[in-house]
């Protein structure tokens, strides 16, 4: 039987404690997005900020084989008001168009063009609604916001 898969990146830990959530509601595998050249938490606001703007896709250093999931979620952090590279890299490197994709986010305040662009670079099966999580909803209810989503989206 087909598996979800969870595919993220995450600089600072946040987005990570989203897919814990997820991983504990949903049981799905999980592959996290490393880069050749990691992004630090100074060069993310440089280096980082520049491939926002100029559509960058930074390498990819770990492969995964994406033919056992139909379900996939994608996750990472606004950076710049969009999605940060890494995941674009990831959208544009493999394959998604027989798959369904589960868009999330992690921002502090303002996600910016971050899932109108997602849905349109990302050529999937099928686009669900995204889950939005701001810094806000890590101090409280971070589980209530996750359940409500899956629970609309993907457990039906
Ligand atoms: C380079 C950079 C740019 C960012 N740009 C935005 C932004 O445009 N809007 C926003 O709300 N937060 C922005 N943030 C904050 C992150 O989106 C937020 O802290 C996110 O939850 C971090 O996720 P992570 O811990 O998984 O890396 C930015 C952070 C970095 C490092």
């Amino acid at each position: 039987m087909a598996k979800s898969l969870i595919v993220y990146y995450s600089l600072s830990g946040l987005t990570k404690k989203v897919v814990d959530v997820l991983k504990n509601f949903t049981d799905a595998d999980i592959y996290e997005i490393e880069l050749e050249k990691p992004y630090s938490k100074l060069t993310a606001y440089t280096i980082g900020l520049a491939h926002c703007k100029t559509d960058y896709e930074p390498a990819i250093k770990n492969e995964i084989d994406l033919s056992n999931y139909d379900k996939i979620f994608i996750g990472g952090p606004a950076w710049c008001f969009t999605y940060a590279p890494p995941i674009h890299s990831f959208i544009k490197k493999y394959n998604l168009g027989d798959k369904v994709i589960y868009p999330f986010g992690t921002a502090t305040s303002n996600f910016g063009n971050y899932f109108e662009r997602f849905a349109k670079e990302c050529k999937a099966k099928e686009m669900k609604k995204p889950l939005k999580v701001f810094k806000s909803t890590f101090k409280d209810g971070l589980e209530d916001t996750v359940k409500v989503w899956l629970d609309e989206e993907y457990i039906k």
